[in-house]
Formats: C-alpha cells, sequence, structure tokens
C-alpha cells in the first residue's frame, strides 16, 4: 500500500473509488455534510500530520450539489487538510469548472477561471492535477505546479481502430484546430475544420466546412460537450457534405439543457466521452463512456513518488 492519503469529495465518488482502486490504497475517513442552512460542513476522520493527501473532487454540477457547491466543498476539504498539518495537498479536478470564463472578452467582465485559481491556492493548495484545461494558459494563472493531463492516448486506442485512409479528424471549431491537427498528423489522415459562429453562451452554428470528408469517417474530438449544440451542428453539416458516418470523442460530457435530446436526434453512430464527469442518467445510446481512472491514477502515483508524468501524454 503506498503511503498516500486519497480522499473523494461527493461529486464523483465512482470515479474516485476506481482511482482508489488502482492504486490500492483506500479513500480515507472524511465526513462532508451540510448544516440546517446549508453551508457545508467537512472533518477529516484520519490523522494526516505529514502525509501526501490527495483530494479527488472535479467542479462539475452532480445530481444533487451545483458547480459551485463542489467548488466549495473542495476548498474547504483543503482548507481542513492543510490545517491538520498534511505534508502536500494535490486537488486532483478531473474537470476544472469555470475554465471557459478564461479571459476578459469584453468590459467589466471577471476572469472566473482566474477567480478560481486564487481560491484554490489560497485555501493551501499545493499542486493541482487536472485533465484537458479549456484553455492551456490556465496553468499560468497558478503559481504552484499545475499538470493537465490529456485524453490523448484514451483517444488515440479509439482512432486506431479506423484506417487512416477512410478517416477524417474533424475540428468543431477554430479554437480546437491545432489539438485536431495534432490527432490527424499523428494519425496521418484527414483533416477539416467546422466554422462555427457562437451568439450567446448556450447557442451556436455551424457554418462552414473546410477540408473533404466526403465517403469518409468523420471524428469530431472537442474537450467539452455542453449543450451539445457545437457538436450536433458540426455532425450535421459533415453528414450534408456526404460523411459516411460522424462519431466524435470529448473530454467533459456537461450535457446541460437538453443535450441528450439533441444527441438522440443527431446523425451520431457514436459519442465517446470520459468519465471526468458523472454522467446524468437518461443519456441515448449513442453515448459510450471510457474511464480516466487508470490515466489520473498514475499521474497520483507518479506525484506521490517524483516521477515524471511526460509518459502519460504519449
Ligand atoms: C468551446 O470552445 C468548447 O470547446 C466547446 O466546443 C463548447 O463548450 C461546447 O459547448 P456546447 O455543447 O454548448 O455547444
Amino acid at each position: 500500500m503506498l503511503d498516500l492519503f486519497i480522499f473523494s469529495g461527493n461529486a464523483h465518488p465512482r470515479l474516485a473509488e476506481d482511482i482508489a482502486a488502482y492504486l490500492h490504497s483506500p479513500l480515507r475517513r472524511r465526513i462532508l455534510d451540510r448544516f440546517a442552512d446549508g453551508e457545508i460542513r467537512v472533518e477529516i476522520g484520519e490523522n494526516v500530520r505529514g502525509r501526501d493527501c490527495f483530494v479527488i473532487q472535479p467542479t462539475c454540477g452532480s445530481p444533487s450539489a451545483t458547480v459551485n457547491d463542489n467548488l466549495m466543498e473542495l476548498l474547504t476539504m483543503v482548507d481542513a487538510l492543510r490545517r491538520a498539518s498534511a505534508r502536500r495537498v494535490t486537488a486532483v479536478v478531473p474537470y476544472f469548472g469555470y475554465a471557459r470564463q478564461d479571459r476578459k472578452d469584453k468590459p467589466r467582465v471577471p476572469i472566473t477561471a482566474k477567480l478560481v485559481a486564487n481560491l484554490l491556492t489560497r485555501a493551501g493548495l499545493d499542486r493541482l492535477l487536472t485533465l484537458d484545461l479549456h484553455a492551456g494558459q490556465i496553468q499560468g494563472y497558478f503559481d504552484i505546479p499545475v499538470d493537465n493531463l490529456l485524453p490523448r492516448p484514451l483517444f488515440l486506442r479509439e482512432l486506431n481502430n479506423f484506417d487512416p485512409a477512410e478517416l477524417v479528424i474533424v475540428a468543431p471549431d477554430a479554437g480546437s484546430a491545432k489539438i485536431n491537427r495534432s490527432y490527424a498528423d499523428r494519425l496521418d489522415c484527414g483533416f477539416a475544420i467546422v466554422d462555427k459562429s457562437r451568439y450567446s453562451t448556450d447557442a451556436s452554428k455551424a457554418l462552414t466546412l473546410i477540408g473533404e470528408v466526403e465517403g469518409r469517417h468523420c471524428f469530431i474530438i472537442d474537450d467539452i460537450v455542453s449543450t451539445g449544440g457545437t457538436m450536433v451542428n458540426a455532425a450535421r453539416l459533415l453528414s450534408e457534405r456526404g460523411a459516411k458516418s460522424v462519431r466524435a470523442a470529448v473530454t467533459h460530457g456537461v450535457f446541460a439543457g437538453k443535450a441528450y435530446e439533441k444527441l438522440a436526434d443527431s446523425v451520431f453512430t457514436e459519442f465517446i466521452v470520459t468519465d471526468s464527469i458523472p454522467l446524468r442518467p437518461g443519456g441515448p445510446g449513442i453515448i459510450r463512456t471510457i474511464s480516466v481512472a487508470k490515466l489520473m491514477g498514475e499521474a497520483i502515483r507518479r506525484t506521490h513518488y517524483d516521477l515524471s508524468i511526460s509518459v502519460l501524454f504519449n
């Protein structure tokens, strides 16, 4: 058994259990409940003096809690561990909420991703281990080490099942072009970009397609699916341009609002998503989940033993 202490918040106990199983290290005792007025109450149930502590908590919404509840729970757990004299506290945040608010794109708006980084750091965090940050530069919002894992090895395993001559990797918007091109280069297959225009936080339109998809299998890769608009619109455009089939691989399945209904009515034949966020029940049959437990678990093990984690990117 490793000399590390793993704690889980309430956001995604199943993933925390899978990570703990991979590490052959139990989830440690803690009390997480509410006062009558809704305030979060945290109590660490074990002596953590001098221990290397990891708190697993995606800051997503979950069936019984909001994004803010889960964030606050993480902050209070970090504070409790710090005050209990843990040697090091690492937050393991498979989905980093508020990451899309990463810049001041118009006057008088906050940079909430930076605010969250400040809160975590001030709570006493030593390190952050996360997955596929919406914008890589969010690492720079922290003055502590940040490891931003990528789902690349998991997605490549899926993509390797296709003949490169018949495959096109599709970026659903200009922002994701670089990462999608790197998949296409690695696989030596086709590449296309959808020109997306966003009207509001929750509404976008796929305008134009750059690249050839006729008669080929298309794979759209993105970091987040929220309302599903980006993905469903891109898939429709690909189908109209003669794609043989359209699939998706997405890291974070937020599935907000009517996302499930949109996907159920879409042209997708398969929609792969990782378990960085617990899936709401009732999703359409095309959704298939792949687990990041081993990837995150191995990153925790390597962090604990001060080993390089760059091997996990290949
Ligand atoms: C945008 O830049 C992101 O990478 C996703 O494409 C976006 O958050 C998806 O949102 P929705 O599913 O609501 O279209």
